[in-house]
C-alpha cells in the first residue's frame, strides 16, 4: 500500500468555500484537490493500492484530516471540481465530532477531528519519508525507497517548522525528487512513477 501525507497549512476544514472559485476562499485547497488526482489516478485508471491523507489546517473547526482510500472509493474522477465537490460534501459532515479517529463518510474517505496526530496513529509504523527540496536524491542507493511508504509533503507554503519537527520526530528520511521546487501535485506522481519502476523491477 502507497500512502501520501500532504500538510494543506490553511486549507478549509469545513465545506464553507466556493467551487467557482476554489483557490480565492478555500485557503489552497485547490492545490490537496489535484493532489487526489495525482495520487489515485491514471490514464484510464484508478491506483487500487493508494491512500491518501489531507491534513486540513485552516478556517474554524481545524486542524482536521480527509482520507480517501482508492480500494473503496466510488466516483473518483480526474477533473479538479468533481473532485472538490466530493471534498465538500464530505467536509460538510460532522461525524467525526465527537469521534477518536478516522470515520467512514463515503465509501473510502473518512475524516478525523485530530489533524496530523490522527493521520499519525492511522498510519502506525510505517516507513516514512518526507519530499524536501535540497534533500538527498530519491534514486539514490542510500533512500532505500519501499513502496509501503508514507510520504510527506508540503503545499505551495510548504511545512511549518512545528510541523516539520513532528515529522522527522516520527523518524521520516527526507528525498528529494530533483533540483527544481516543483508544485506537490508534479511531485506525488513523480513518487508514483519511482515506485512503479521499483515494482516492475521486483517482478
Ligand atoms: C511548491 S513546494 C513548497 C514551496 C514552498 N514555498 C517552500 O518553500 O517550502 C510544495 C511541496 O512539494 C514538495 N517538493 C517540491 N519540490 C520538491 C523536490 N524537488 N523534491 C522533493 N519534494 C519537493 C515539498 O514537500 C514541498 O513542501
Amino acid at each position: 500500500m502507497r500512502r501520501f501525507v500532504v500538510i494543506g497549512q490553511k486549507a478549509r476544514s469545513s465545506d464553507e468555500f466556493l467551487l467557482d472559485d476554489l483557490p480565492g476562499t478555500s485557503g489552497r485547497l485547490d492545490v490537496l484537490v489535484r493532489c487526489i488526482r495525482a495520487a489515485m489516478l491514471f490514464s484510464h485508471g484508478l491506483r487500487r493500492d493508494v491512500v491518501l491523507y489531507l491534513v486540513l489546517g485552516g478556517g474554524p473547526g481545524a486542524p482536521r484530516a480527509l482520507r480517501v482510500s482508492a480500494e473503496t472509493a466510488r466516483f473518483l474522477r480526474p477533473d479538479e471540481r468533481s473532485l472538490a465537490i466530493l471534498v465538500k460534501k464530505v467536509l460538510a459532515s460532522s461525524a467525526d465530532a465527537n469521534a477518536s479517529g478516522f470515520v467512514e463518510v463515503k465509501p473510502g474517505v473518512a475524516l478525523a477531528s485530530g489533524g496530523l496526530s490522527d493521520v499519525f496513529a492511522d498510519l502506525g509504523p510505517v516507513p516514512k519519508y518526507v519530499l524536501e527540496e535540497n534533500a538527498p536524491d530519491i534514486r539514490a542507493p542510500g533512500a532505500k525507497l519501499r513502496s509501503d511508504a508514507a510520504f510527506f509533503l508540503g503545499d505551495h507554503l510548504g511545512f511549518q517548522d512545528e510541523v516539520r519537527a513532528q515529522i522527522s520526530a516520527a523518524g521520516a528520511n527526507a528525498v528529494s525528487v530533483g533540483p527544481l521546487s516543483l508544485h506537490t501535485e508534479d511531485v506525488i506522481t513523480l513518487v508514483s512513477s519511482e515506485l512503479d519502476r521499483l515494482e516492475a523491477q521486483t517482478h
